[in-house]
């Protein structure tokens, strides 16, 4: 078995009277993992606290070694200048110089095929041109852990073709999957290892091949027949 290169203990959200994570614990060891669940079962939330967006109210983090990471919305957010500020931004941030910054943003323009838009302003984009923006802002970086919370959900069928294409284009070049996404297809074609939620808990934790022929819990397997087409 590989070692996690995460392990979570206990963790917990709770806002008001509604626990949305609830006493979560596993170990994350697959090279490409995908949460799926049902509607408000909490995975945006797990994302963002794995990601450090949220604090949670209980339980741990356990990194063995830290890891750089980068995440992924299913919106992307623009900045109001061009699609090649909003790629060098986040490196400016990390304290690139002007020059190697602008080489490396370009660079990533290139990869996502969008080094023809580079000086456009990237609110002006397609939603798709968008999302390849944001993902090109996450690769440039270089992350060790990508993290998309539905990054295709609000795309056409051809521009979710193309994002599935650079995120295993970024996965190839390395970096650690963590993604959740209503595609069921899409999750058969990235993830090694399905975690499946529901109400803020871990229903199971399977290996994908096993997850879509024979899932282990009652839950998952109806969450199976609701979604497919
Ligand atoms: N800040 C918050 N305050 C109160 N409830 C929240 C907050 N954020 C999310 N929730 C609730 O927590 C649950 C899980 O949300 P979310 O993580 O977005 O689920 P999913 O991504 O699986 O659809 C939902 O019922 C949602 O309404
Ligand atoms: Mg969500």
């Amino acid at each position: 078995m590989r070692a996690a290169w995460l392990t979570i203990e206990g963790l917990g959200l709770t806002e008001g009277n509604t626990r949305i994570i609830d006493d979560v614990s596993l170990p994350l060891a697959a090279q490409h993992t995908v949460v799926l669940g049902p509607n408000g079962a909490g995975k945006s939330t797990l994302l963002r606290l794995i990601h450090g967006l949220l604090h949670p109210t209980s339980g741990s983090l356990g990194w063995p070694q830290p890891l750089s990471q980068a995440m992924v919305f299913q919106r992307p957010i623009m900045l109001r200048t061009t699609a090649l500020a909003n790629v060098m931004y986040g490196l400016k941030l990390r304290g690139c110089a002007a020059t190697e910054c602008e080489m490396r943003a370009r660079q990533a323009l290139a990869r996502v095929g969008l080094e023809a838009l580079a000086t456009r302003p990237a609110r002006l984009l397609s939603g798709g041109e968008q999302q390849r923006v944001a993902l090109a802002r996450a690769w440039a970086l270089e992350p060790e852990l990508l993290i998309l919370d539905e990054p295709t959900a609000s795309l056409d069928p051809a521009s979710s073709r193309e994002v599935e294409r650079i995120i295993k284009d970024i996965a190839a070049a390395g970096a650690r999957i963590l993604m959740t996404t209503h595609n069921l297809g899409q999750a058969r074609r990235i993830a090694d290892e399905i975690v499946f939620i529901d109400r803020g808990r871990i229903v199971e934790q399977t290996p994908v091949g096993q997850f879509f022929t024979q899932p282990q819990t009652d839950a998952a397997q109806r969450f199976l027949q609701e979604e497919s087409p």
